[in-house]
């Protein structure tokens, strides 16, 4: 990771604020943007500066301007860049968030991949969680393929991938203990079904699916490292790219776009578009929401 320098200053604010306080953040604020794609604008500016005081109480630096050297002090930029993101990132998630998507996974996507690479005898099932938070997505996933794993996805090697930027969200996940607020959106039999109750509120995913899921540190914004995800069927990256700006947008949709095989699905966050983003997916309209579909040639 290199010290990202370069960010288009929103003349606005800089211009019109510029006491070294103001200039400070909105530095920070650049750093953020050119290391993760995650834009603050000024209407969330109230929480990064509650973010950022955050970090800075916690080593005692009381002004931007001293943060800000001291994120840049060659010594421990890196680590510091790195303890900033996991400030910033904002990590809400739940299992089985968003519901109709994955109904729509099992009943109408897997099914539609197993018997499309089915008939060729290409066996293989790759899905992609990019921005996974804590990991009741990729779980989730993992449940759904498992319920299909004795049916139609019989003998199917399968390879569920789950990366996020934030250190504490993927720690989290790798343990795979939640407690019932992760949840609130799913049906109460997953719960009965598929976790150990501990002590306090606390519940342990089953191990045989914990294991379906292979955690990765990974930056949606590093290129060289988007450049080798190849050869995914599903991807999700849902409720992640509600935080970056446009061009960051569509530099993370072309590299997923890239990263699907042909006739493979994308699903963004219900209250997401491709809009205006990137044009060469196809709109696949399922009851109650729609995924996109990298199809080349068929319009
Ligand atoms: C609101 S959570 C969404 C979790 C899950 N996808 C869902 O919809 O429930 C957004 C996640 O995106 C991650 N994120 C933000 N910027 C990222 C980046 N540049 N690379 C990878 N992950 C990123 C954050 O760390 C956070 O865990």
């Amino acid at each position: 990771m290199a010290l990202p320098t370069g960010y288009p200053v929103t003349a606005g604010n800089v211009a019109t604020q510029n006491r070294p306080e103001d200039l400070a953040l909105w530095e920070l604020r650049d750093l953020i943007y050119n290391t993760c794609g995650m834009y603050f604008s000024e209407q969330r500016r109230f929480f990064l500066e509650s973010r950022l005081r955050r970090r800075m109480s916690a080593l005692g630096l009381r002004s931007y301007t001293e943060y800000l050297q001291y994120v840049k002090d060659p010594r421990q930029w890196r680590e510091e860049l790195q303890f900033l993101l996991d400030e910033v990132t904002v990590n809400e998630t739940s299992f089985f968030r968003s519901l109709p998507q994955f109904d729509a996974l099992k009943r109408i996507f897997l099914p539609e991949i197993a018997h499309r690479k089915g008939r060729i005898g290409f066996r293989r099932l790759k899905i992609w969680s990019a921005g996974c938070s804590s990991g009741e997505e990729p779980y989730s996933i993992a449940i759904i393929v498992h319920e299909l794993a004795s049916t139609i996805l019989a003998g199917w090697q399968i390879e569920i991938l789950a990366t996020d930027i934030s250190r504490p969200a993927l720690e989290k996940a790798q343990k795979a203990v939640y407690t019932s607020y992760s949840f609130r959106n799913s049906p109460p039999e997953f719960v009965e079904r598929y976790f150990q109750k501990l002590d306090g509120d606390c519940y342990q995913l089953s191990p045989y699916i914990a294991q379906m899921v292979q955690f990765k540190y990974m930056n949606l914004m590093d290129d060289m490292a988007m450049l080798f995800m190849k050869g995914y069927d599903i991807i999700f990256c849902r409720n992640v790219l509600i935080y970056f700006d446009l061009p960051a947008k569509k530099r993370v949709i072309q590299h997923f776009y890239n990263a699907l095989l042909d006739e493979g699905y994308l699903f963004v966050g219900p209250s997401e578009s491709l809009f205006g983003v990137n044009d060469q997916f196809k709109i696949i309209q399922y009851p109650g929401g729609f995924a996109y579909k990298k199809s080349r040639g068929d319009g």
